[in-house]
């Protein structure tokens, strides 16, 4: 793999800094907290971490609203721990990925600040700024995270435009000081040795308000472009995009090998398919299993040769996939194992999200222990429109981010090893069975499942080049496919659901070598078990 390339056989592992591990007994997870679980993550093998944002900022989105691109939150610790980090990560091979929040930024940011002045403050112009229509907002635009996008400033007599919470206002890219400014911010980070960047819904830059846009606007590749040419295209930077609108076709743009944009692109087609169309993702749906089956083709298909796929069943806005997609009662640990080998055997670059690894599941709790103000937010609005409160929580328990935010489950004793003190979130009450403790060090658990796979990525070249293809593409209940290059092919099988079946393909044979599976004693059976997953070699006769 040329080091420029490092991305396409390595595993990234994501971390959410305020509940991974805490140092100094606030219970915040911190940069400290962090680097003392490095040899954690070197055992498990990942190439990369990429931090949710750690910047400074008034945590009114967790941190996903800057109010200063180079400095760290004393949340967090400081910038000498972020140099800390990166260089203790550095002897471990592991690169550190920032999360970059371009769209907008905190309204207490020293921009804003300036902007909101007045119309003749050299700020103004950074945000995104219209009159209003005989006292009311420019249009019927609504915010992410509920109310409308226009929030209107006496002092300037305007409204400003912000597409998540009031105080994430949106920067203005047609603004060539901005786009210098956050190019300037860049290339300090690039100095300090950052190893890439994740682009916080980088779709979105280019919105159009008075057209009605928000994702993919007319300039966005022009942007993304000048982006890539003025910060990332020297070194070995990584750069994985959030595109919550992409399709195959922009995804090929994005990522095209020449480079001109990103490395990759988060989509998130398949991870939409369990909501109801045209609704909301809290207006619950089951997951079409064959629809999964062929958006997740697609893309491997689409991509193959012409673009690079990142492959995320997880992360910091999403439940977990066990509870979700798997089962987190009785085979907990055959599912979590099972959706890792199916994930891990395509085409592109794994996520991890902390605590998948473990098979860490969705939570419960009375609406006073949630934090996330998506859900707060929705939890009012729904109530205030005459939702009944049971229906509201059973959205909540299925889809709220603070599923996937609790605190990392380390061990079994007080707060899951997390902080000595008290934790800013509720602790999943099932850490004493599932914790990071006894799985590093038991062979058969969902832990040492993923550490596997990550060290198979590197040893079989199949892995990273190997052509997709989906077989039994009917199938109710087996996801299978192999992936085949010049002399070699792995094949895929994995039953997604709790019954047992009848074994689907032709029987192994001695020239399929196991390479990885969830039940022991695969080969002795005909029969595919609840969630029974396999992944087998085989060599090419020459
Ligand atoms: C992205 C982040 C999410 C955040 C939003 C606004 O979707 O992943 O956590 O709330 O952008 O920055
Ligand atoms: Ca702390």
């Amino acid at each position: 793999m040329s080091e420029h390339n490092w991305w396409k056989n390595a595993v990234i592992y994501q971390i959410y800094p305020r509940s991974f591990s805490d140092s100094n007994k606030d219970g915040i997870g911190d940069l400290q907290g962090i680097i003392s679980k490095l040899d954690y993550l070197e055992n498990l093998g990942v190439g990369a971490l990429w931090l949710s944002p750690v910047c400074r900022s008034p945590q009114d989105d967790n941190g996903y609203d800057i109010s200063d691109y180079q400095d760290i939150d004393p949340m967090f610790g400081t910038l000498g721990d972020m140099e800390n980090l990166i260089e203790e990560a550095k002897k471990r091979h592991i690169r550190i990925i920032l999360d970059l929040v371009l769209n907008h930024s905190s309204d207490e940011h020293y921009w804003f600040q300036e902007a909101k002045k007045s119309r003749e403050n050299p700020y103004h112009d950074f945000y995104v700024w219209r009159d209003g229509v005989e006292g009311t907002p420019p249009n019927q635009m609504r915010a992410a995270f509920g109310g409308s996008a226009w929030e209107w400033v006496p002092q300037v007599q305007q409204y400003y435009f912000h597409q998540f919470s009031v105080k994430q206002p949106d920067l203005n890219w047609e603004n060539d000081r901005v786009r210098r400014e956050i190019y300037d911010m860049i290339r300090w980070w690039v100095k300090k040795g950052i190893g890439g960047f994740r682009l916080d819904v980088i779709d979105q830059i280019a919105k159009e308000p008075d057209q009605g846009i928000t994702v993919n606007g007319p300039k966005l590749h022009e942007f993304l472009r000048e982006l890539s040419r003025e910060t990332f295209q020297e070194g070995e930077l990584v750069t994985v995009g959030e595109t919550w609108g992409a399709t195959t076709e922009l995804a090929k743009c994005y990522s095209n090998p020449d480079h001109s944009e990103l490395s990759m692109v988060f989509q998130f087609e398949h991870i939409c398919l369990d909501q109801m169309e045209g609704k909301e993702k809290w207006d619950l749906a089951p997951l079409p299993f064959l629809k999964l089956k062929e958006v997740l083709s697609r893309w491997q298909r689409e991509l193959y040769g012409k673009g690079w796929n990142s492959l995320f069943w997880d992360n910091h806005d999403l439940p977990r996939i066990v509870s979700r997609w798997g089962n987190d009662g009785a085979y907990r640990v055959e599912s979590a194992k099972m959706l890792a080998i199916l994930l891990h055997g395509m085409q592109g670059t794994p996520y991890i999200y902390q605590g998948e690894e473990l098979g860490m599941t969705n939570i419960r709790y009375e609406i006073e222990d949630y934090r996330d103000i998506e859900t707060l937010n929705m939890y009012r609005e729904r109530l205030e429109k005459g939702y009944g409160k049971e229906e509201v929580m059973a959205s909540i328990y299925a889809k709220s981010r603070d599923n996937a935010r609790t605190p990392m489950q380390w061990n079994d004793g007080e707060n899951a090893g997390f902080t000595e003190g008290k934790p800013w979130m509720k602790v999943n009450p099932n850490y004493k069975e599932i914790n990071a403790e006894s799985q590093v060090k038991d062979e058969d658990s969902v832990f040492s499942c993923y550490r596997k796979l990550i060290r198979l990525r590197k040893e079989y070249p199949v892995f990273v080049d190997g052509c997709f293809e989906l077989l039994l593409e009917k199938d109710e209940n087996v996801f299978a496919y192999t992936r085949t290059n010049q002399d070699s092919q792995l094949l895929v099988i994995c039953n997604f659901y709790d019954q047992t079946l009848e074994y689907p393909l032709e029987q192994p044979d001695s020239s399929m070598r196991l390479l990885i599976g969830n039940y022991k004693d695969a080969d002795q059976t005909r029969m595919l078990r609840p969630y029974e997953a396999r992944m087998y070699f085989v060599e090419k006769k020459k």
